[in-house]
Order: structure tokens, then C-alpha cells, then sequence
């Protein structure tokens, strides 16, 4: 057994309670992959929410096959839910939940890796006795506590509870990870996962310290040797952050998080302008972000990032990272409790 091991390792079946969550619109094939292989569980990110939703669920069928034939070991496909004025499921939402679902059920490998569905931005209450169904964990992101009590109650198996502090799309009331976490833990019964800020050890102990049973990590992921699916430019302007380099600014559905550039100056000079109408400026930072990965234009492009940007020093390498940040957190805790003297006998 490892020395990390708890309930959400075991309802996951991997051996460190390390996630890799979901960074679409960008492709996170090669990250997923090498994060499940180190012992984590990796994850699938959709491919756009502006995707048309047959092509959409098209390429999210194709990321599932291309990580399923990169690891033998679990992972999991994240699903932002939007919805419409009138409060219907986005259409292109739909299609990913409907192809996660077809894909367990057309491949008999797939079934026993895609063990995961963690849907993010809005819940999918109409779908949830289909993803329970299909026999999916189904794990939703909150920024709330009110969103984690309601996500319990509709009966998700593991809640993430994401801070302000987190990169890509961020929450509309900005609730830090050192808040939001033990609030949430204080709530919830199911496994709480934390998400916003993680990067190491030490941060994986205070986790476990605030009374979560892993982390979730976006952005120190991206600064790595294995990552194939974005250009080392990218990875590069991430090391180099400083505090003070990120910035909020509205995307899709409310704000998000990226570092601070030329492209994103432009895109606040956009919004304040009014020079754009909603579809297109959609489209427009859809391909900033596209561009930024692909291409390596970070100074134009949109780089979404969290905070943590400005504690991530170097570029690593998955395979050793993962069990080397459970060891060296399982190293601290045993450490911390042999400091404390042992309770006066009453
Ligand atoms: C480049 C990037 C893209 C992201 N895209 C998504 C997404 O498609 N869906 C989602 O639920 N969260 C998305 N996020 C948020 C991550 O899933 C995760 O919650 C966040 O990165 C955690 O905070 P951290 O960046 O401090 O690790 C994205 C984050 C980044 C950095």
C-alpha cells in the first residue's frame, strides 16, 4: 500500500491522490498519459466549447483513444457544462457527455481506464443518472461551498474545490484555496479534492492538512518534459513568472486567469471598446489560446495560468515528479506529527 493511499486512491483505483485536471481548449493528450503512467490520474480535456458539437465530440473521441493507447493505468475526461439564456445544456456540452459515455461503451479497454468524468462550470443535474449509469466516478469542480453542498446532494461521488487562485476559467465570486478548501471539507462527505495554487509536497501535505484527500493541478503540468501538446515557449513563460505577472479576464463563461501580455491587453482594450460582437470575440480568444499553444506566440496569444505560476521554477519530468511529490509530502506530514509532543495523559 502506498504511503498516500486513501479513500480517493482507492475509488480511483491510482496509487498518489495527484490529478491532472482538464486544460481544454488546449490538448492535454501527452500530459494525461504520463501522469496516470507516474500514478496519478491524468486527464482528457475537451477540445472547445465553440466547437461544432458532431466535430467536437469527434476530436474528444479521438483524445480518449490516443491517451488510452499512451497508458494502461486509469484517467479521467473533463466536461464544462454551459447553458443557455434560457438554462438548457450548451448543445456542445451534450456532445462530449453523450461521446465519454459512447466511448466506455464501444471499447472494452477504454471502459476499464475512462474511470472519470469531472464536469466543471455549470452542473449537470439532467445527466446525472447517466453518467451514473454508465458506471463513470463522476467528480464536479466547485468555487463554492453552496456548489459543493448542491453537487453532494445530486449525488457526485468526489467534489474539487477549485480557489480564485487557479488558472483558466476562474469563479465569479473569488474564494481563495486556504478558505474555500476547509470550508468545504467542513461540509461535504465525500472525498474533497483541492485544486488552485498546488505544486509540490509541501502544498499536497497542507491539502491532507485542510481535510482533502488529493490535489488537482493545472498549470504545473504544462511546464513539463512530456508535454508534446504545447509549444516549449509556452512552458518557458510560465518558469519565468513572477507574482504579479497573472491576470483576470473575461472568457466564455466569466473570468478566467491567464498571464499578462500583449494579447491580453488587447482583449481588455476589446471589452472596454465594445468593438466585437459576443461570437466574435469568443472566436477571437479561442484562437489566441490555440495560437499560444500551438504555435508559441506568447506574447499575442492568450496563455491561460494560475498564481502558482510564480513558485514553478523548472520544467519536470512527470514520471518522477508525481511519486516524488507523494513521498516528499508523506515525508513532511510524518515529520510535522514527530515535532509535536506527544498529548498530556489526563
Ligand atoms: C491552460 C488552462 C486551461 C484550462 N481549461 C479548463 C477547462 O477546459 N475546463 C476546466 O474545468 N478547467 C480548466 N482549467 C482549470 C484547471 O482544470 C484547474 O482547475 C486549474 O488549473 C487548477 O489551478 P492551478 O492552475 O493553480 O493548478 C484550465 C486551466 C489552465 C491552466
Amino acid at each position: 500500500m502506498n504511503a498516500l493511499s486513501n479513500r480517493l486512491t482507492e475509488l480511483l483505483g491510482i496509487e498518489h491522490p495527484i490529478i491532472q485536471e482538464g486544460m481544454g481548449p488546449y490538448k492535454t493528450n501527452s500530459i494525461a498519459a504520463a501522469v496516470s503512467n507516474a500514478g496519478g490520474l491524468g486527464t482528457v480535456s475537451m477540445p472547445g466549447m465553440t466547437k461544432e458539437p458532431g466535430r467536437g465530440s469527434e476530436l474528444l473521441r479521438d483524445n480518449i483513444a490516443s491517451v488510452a493507447s499512451l497508458t494502461d493505468r486509469p484517467f479521467a475526461v473533463n466536461v464544462p457544462v454551459g447553458r443557455d439564456g434560457s438554462g438548457v445544456v450548451l448543445p456542445v456540452s451534450e456532445a462530449y457527455i453523450r461521446a465519454v459515455i459512447e466511448a466506455r461503451r464501444s471499447d472494452s479497454a477504454i471502459e476499464r481506464q475512462l474511470v472519470a468524468l469531472t464536469t466543471s462550470a455549470g452542473f449537470p443535474g439532467e445527466f446525472r443518472d447517466m453518467i451514473r449509469d454508465a458506471g463513470l466516478i463522476h467528480m464536479h469542480k466547485v468555487g463554492s461551498t453552496r456548489h459543493a453542498l448542491k453537487a453532494q446532494e445530486q449525488g457526485v461521488d468526489v467534489v474539487i474545490a477549485s480557489g480564485y487562485e487557479m488558472g483558466g476559467h476562474t469563479h465569479a465570486s473569488p474564494v481563495h484555496t486556504f478558505v474555500l478548501v476547509p470550508n468545504v471539507t467542513e461540509a461535504v462527505s465525500v472525498p474533497v479534492v483541492l485544486s488552485g495554487g498546488a505544486r509540490d509536497g509541501r502544498t499536497l501535505a497542507a491539502a491532507l492538512a485542510l481535510g482533502a484527500s488529493g490535489v488537482a493541478m493545472g498549470t504545473r503540468f504544462i511546464a513539463s518534459s512530456d508535454n508534446t501538446d504545447w509549444h516549449p515557449a509556452y512552458a518557458r513563460k510560465i518558469v519565468d513568472a513572477r507574482e504579479g505577472d497573472d491576470v483576470v479576464f473575461p472568457a466564455v463563461y466569466g473570468p478566467a486567469r491567464g498571464l499578462r501580455n500583449a494579447g491580453v491587453e488587447r482583449l481588455l482594450e476589446i471589452v472596454r471598446t465594445n468593438e466585437m460582437t459576443d461570437a466574435e470575440l469568443i472566436r477571437w480568444k479561442d484562437d489566441g489560446l490555440i495560437r499560444a499553444q500551438e504555435t508559441g506566440d506568447v506574447d499575442n496569444g492568450i496563455m491561460a495560468a494560475g498564481q502558482v505560476s510564480s513558485g514553478i521554477h523548472e520544467v519536470i519530468d512527470i514520471a518522477d515528479f508525481v511519486p516524488t511529490m507523494a513521498a516528499e509530502a508523506a515525508e513532511i506530514l510524518r515529520r510535522l506529527a514527530g515535532a509535536v509532543s506527544p498529548a498530556p495523559v489526563s
